[in-house]
């Protein structure tokens, strides 16, 4: 595996864990750090004995805290359009083939909560701050947050939370939907690498079938979306692994799921 110079990319069994290393800024995301952290899932991708990525901001106060606003003075609109029109670190997590949890253990504002949006399960420590302030810069969410949250807690409460820009906080973020579970912070790593670690478990094929299956529904219509769940269904029912976890069920055993 590559360094980076702002992510620690580490494994720990079938878990990689992408650190993203710029506490001093909250994690701010930068053009270096959205390019290293594509660069990473590239890796990640390839990589057969990782099953499942889990994304979190280093220190103790930040996931991230959006993207990084000092690049944006003096930019032209033009450059800023090239910028995110490029080579987006929302879309390769969102397209990742393997499931994708963030980790949120602080500030999770802007960009970060777009980055999060982007990830297929979200895990708040208590302590985690949600908002899309982009407004109060006289800007918008522009990495996914008008379309992903809005899917994802209805059109309702995207719009209060995207035009007032303010904050909620981590049960408030269960509330609506935003994240799956809300744990007090000492134990969010342990219950986020818990939850991983049973995830990573289960078929490879069948997580990324599931994963694709679903990511289908906000995107087709509903015979579409139902006719893709019956391809990628078939696919599963072609692997290896199906076989495997059928004779396991029959022999009262647990499945050794191989990824094949
Ligand atoms: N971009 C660039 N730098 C950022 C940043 C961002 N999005 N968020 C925080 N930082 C920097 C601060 O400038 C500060 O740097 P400095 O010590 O060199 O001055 C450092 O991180 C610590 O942040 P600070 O503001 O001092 O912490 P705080 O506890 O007082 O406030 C926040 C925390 C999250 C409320 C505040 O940092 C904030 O509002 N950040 C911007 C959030 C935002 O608008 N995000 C969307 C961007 S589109």
């Amino acid at each position: 595996m590559s360094s980076y110079e702002t992510l620690l990319v580490e494994r720990r069994g079938r878990v990689a864990v992408i650190t993203i290393n710029r506490p001093a800024k909250l994690n701010a995301l930068n053009i270096q750090t959205r390019a290293e952290g594509a660069a990473a899932l590239d890796e990640l991708r390839e990589d057969e004995s990782v099953r499942v990525v889990v994304i979190t901001g280093a220190g103790e106060k930040a996931f991230v805290a959006g993207a990084d606003i000092a690049e944006f003075e003096g930019r032209t609109a033009v450059t800023q359009r090239d910028v995110m029109l490029g080579r987006s670190l929302f879309t390769a997590v969102d397209t990742f083939p393997k499931p994708i949890i963030a980790m949120i253990n602080g500030f999770c504002l802007g960009g970060g909560c777009e980055l999060a949006l982007a990830c297929d399960l979200r895990v708040a420590g208590e302590n985690a701050k949600f908002g899309q302030p982009e407004i109060n810069l006289g800007i918008i969410p522009g990495g996914g947050g008008t379309q992903r949250l809005t899917r994802l807690v209805g059109e309702g409460k995207a719009m209060e939370l995207i035009l007032t820009g303010d904050m909620i906080d981590a049960q408030a973020a269960y509330n609506l939907g935003l994240v799956n579970m809300v744990v007090p912070a000492p134990d969010l790593e342990g219950k986020t690498m818990e939850l991983a670690g049973r995830i990573a478990s289960k078929s490879p094929v069948a997580l990324r079938m599931a994963k694709e299956a679903v990511k289908t529904a906000s995107r087709a219509n509903l015979d579409e979306g139902l006719r893709r769940e019956v391809d990628l269904f078939a696919i599963c029912f072609s692997s290896e692994d199906k076989d495997e976890g059928v004779r396991a069920f029959l022999e009262k055993r647990k499945p050794e799921f191989k990824g094949r």
